[in-house]
């Protein structure tokens, strides 16, 4: 017999008991923000620091989360809706910012570890910062801020869907199905996009046009968004983490359809052109792209989010989603 609803939501809130005696508030942060500013400001005084990632989505800061920065021009944040350039050329331009940024902050920190991760999709900078917090630093996107704040007003309407999302990500990471681990192929901003995308279809949260969200009204440190604990003894987390696996499982057609919250309702592979085809395409191009489990990215145009999920993949992540539910997202073992 697989746990209850009750079980599977009080053994979750139990996993994540260590947090009700943390300080969740992104002013933790914030020392992180001003240390970082201070080494972009070196380099080019015009640009500005954004926060985005997990720390912007839930409006908190849970210990040992990376976080996520970006340096924005002037231009970047006034065109706040612009999409992000893909050239090599600007690439190029955002590799040799970073480079100068890496120098300053080697020589602020000199006990940092700072690495410069060139073969990435965007070039990015990677801090280990000792026994502050580490975080990852690129420059001039948007589509960073712009998604946290997306997923960010979906957890608005309904705070404590976070605990979905945590406990989904907790589960991810501790399966090895998250890209964070060896193995995973699914990120962390992947998993969010399948609980916003399940949420919806599910009539829970409301459609948002990713179009409105604009990065010149978004603030550059994400407020504080205080997490209460789940309601009712955690009997609603635990049928919604059921209803989000049975989701996956049984209803949602990985073989035709693509999750997406760019548009209300369903989208198709076919309509994406997300195809055999465009796999065997990329491949002559040497790019290993899948469309096996799809993604939309709601600002990149034509990027699926689960391109790392070969068909093994696929098969693993189902069988996680059926493990899941007997050990309560892996909270019970
Ligand atoms: P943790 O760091 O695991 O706590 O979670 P997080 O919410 O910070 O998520 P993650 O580090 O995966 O993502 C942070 C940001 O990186 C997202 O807001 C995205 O902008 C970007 N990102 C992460 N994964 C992808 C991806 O597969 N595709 C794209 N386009 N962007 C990604
Ligand atoms: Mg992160
Ligand atoms: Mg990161």
């Amino acid at each position: 017999m697989p746990p209850t609803a009750l079980i599977v939501g009080q053994s979750v809130m139990k996993a994540f008991q260590h947090l009700s005696t943390q300080d969740l508030h992104t002013r933790r942060v914030e020392e992180a923000y001003r240390v970082v500013a201070e080494c972009i400001t070196a380099v080019d005084p015009a640009m500005r620091l954004y926060m985005f990632g997990s720390t912007a989505v839930y409006g908190v800061h849970e210990k040992g989360s990376d976080v996520d920065f970006v340096a924005l021009s002037k231009t970047d944040v006034e065109d706040g809706k612009g999409e992000d350039a893909g050239t090599q050329v600007a690439k190029g331009l955002q590799a040799e910012f970073l480079g100068k940024l890496a120098k300053v902050v080697r020589q602020k920190h000199f006990s940092w570890n700072v690495e410069e991760v060139r073969r990435t999709r965007v070039p990015v900078i990677r801090v280990k910062g000792g026994s502050s917090v580490d975080f990852d630093i690129t420059v001039n996107r948007r589509n960073g801020v712009r998604n946290s704040a997306l997923l960010r007003a979906y957890f608005e309407q309904d705070p404590p869907c976070r605990w979905l999302s945590m406990g989904v990500k907790r589960w991810s990471k501790r399966a090895g199905l998250n890209a964070s681990v060896v193995g995973g192929s699914i990120t962390s901003y992947g998993f969010n996009l399948m609980v916003v995308y399940y949420l919806l279809q599910r009539g829970a949260l409301r459609f948002i046009q990713p179009d409105a969200i604009d990065v010149a009204n978004v603030a550059p440190v994400p407020p504080y968004l205080p997490l209460e604990p789940p309601r009712n003894d955690g009997a609603e987390l635990g049928e919604q983490i059921l209803d989000f696996l049975a989701f996956y499982m049984h209803e949602f057609d990985a073989a035709r359809h693509v999750i997406s919250l760019s548009r209300p309702g369903i989208t198709t592979k076919e309509q994406l052109n997300w195809t055999k085809n465009a796999e065997d395409l990329a491949r002559m191009n040497g790019e290993k792209i899948n469309y096996q489990w799809c993604i939309e990215d709601p600002y990149e145009l034509n990027l699926n989010v689960g391109r790392n999920v070969t068909p093994l993949k696929r098969d693993f992540l189902r069988k996680h989603l059926e493990k899941a539910r007997e050990t309560a997202l892996l909270t019970t073992t």
